[in-house]
């Protein structure tokens, strides 16, 4: 894949945003950016845009990248099988690059320690887009066993699978937006990913917070955290506790979080 033209590591132009359809959100100031590219949104540090070879009609085809994951693209309208392929592909690095950076990881303990008053010993857990199961490692260490991991990507997943910490736990390959599920879990979460609206936009956000509220125990709690619109998750769940998480302070770089009851 060739890919050329364009790339940049700063606030875009507004000449820039012009020729791309991206709005910026000129609200945010520390915090990373708002962006909206051709309809996608997520909160992103930068953004790169590449433009391919000219197509047969003429058109050259967008690809975009937000600062991770590095090196992979993806084109901006791509559909749900494309960004599971993508996964796949990013699989290969997946928990080097989480391990290097903290952030996942990091986010998930503080997270633990947000809920823990709010669950019993060992909680039924559904975790939506859990990856390579590295964020569930950590809720194995803090002595949460009984999970199921869900997820689209068959790479990801895989990873997950051969984790010796997650042993004993169950694994779903499907994609959020179709998946129904009968059981009742204690805790339903979900990291970097049902929030992040690059993957699931809000309409679909809204969909599956009104679907998976019906697989909560009476007293379960939904624990989120990543980039997302907390009304969405107000209009939903009584809120217990929010805010907002810092991942990196010196590249600014923050995570909203969400706990809320049925
Ligand atoms: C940024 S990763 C986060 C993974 C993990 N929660 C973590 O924090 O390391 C996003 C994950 O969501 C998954 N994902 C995105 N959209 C999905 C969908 N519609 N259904 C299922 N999984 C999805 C991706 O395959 C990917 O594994």
């Amino acid at each position: 894949m060739e890919l050329t033209s364009y790339y940049r590591k700063t606030k875009p132009t507004e000449k820039e945003l012009n020729k791309f359809k991206i709005t910026y959100d000129k609200k945010s100031q520390n915090r990373p950016a708002w962006i909206k590219i051709d309809g996608l949104e997520g909160k992103v540090k930068f953004i790169e845009i590449h433009l391919g070879k000219k197509g047969r009609n003429g058109r050259r085809k967008q690809f975009y990248r937000t600062y991770l994951p590095l090196g992979l693209f993806l084109p901006i309208d791509y559909t749900s099988e494309e960004m599971s392929k993508y996964y796949d592909k990013f699989a290969e690095t997946y928990d080097k690059e989480i391990k290097e950076t903290g952030y996942n990881t990091g986010a998930a303990k503080f997270l633990i320690g947000k809920i823990k008053k709010y669950v019993n010993k060992n909680p039924a857990i559904l975790d939506l887009g859990a990856g390579t199961g590295i964020v569930n490692e950590v809720y194995a260490l803090a002595s949460f066993k009984n999970m199921t991991l869900v997820d689209f990507s068959k790479g990801m997943l895989d990873d997950a699978k051969k984790k010796p910490a997650l042993r004993g736990c169950k694994f779903i390959r499907a994609d959020i937006r179709k998946l129904n599920l009968k059981g009742k879990y204690d805790l339903i979460t979900s990291h970097f990913s049902l929030g992040n609206y690059r993957y699931i936009n809000e309409e679909d956000v809204d969909k599956i917070l009104k679907k998976f509220k019906k697989n909560l125990t009476q007293k379960g709690i939904i624990a989120i955290i990543g980039h997302f619109n907390l009304e969405l998750f107000r209009k939903h769940f009584k809120e217990l506790k929010s805010g907002i998480y810092t991942l990196n302070k010196s590249k600014k770089l923050f995570a909203d979080y969400f706990i809320g009851r049925k």
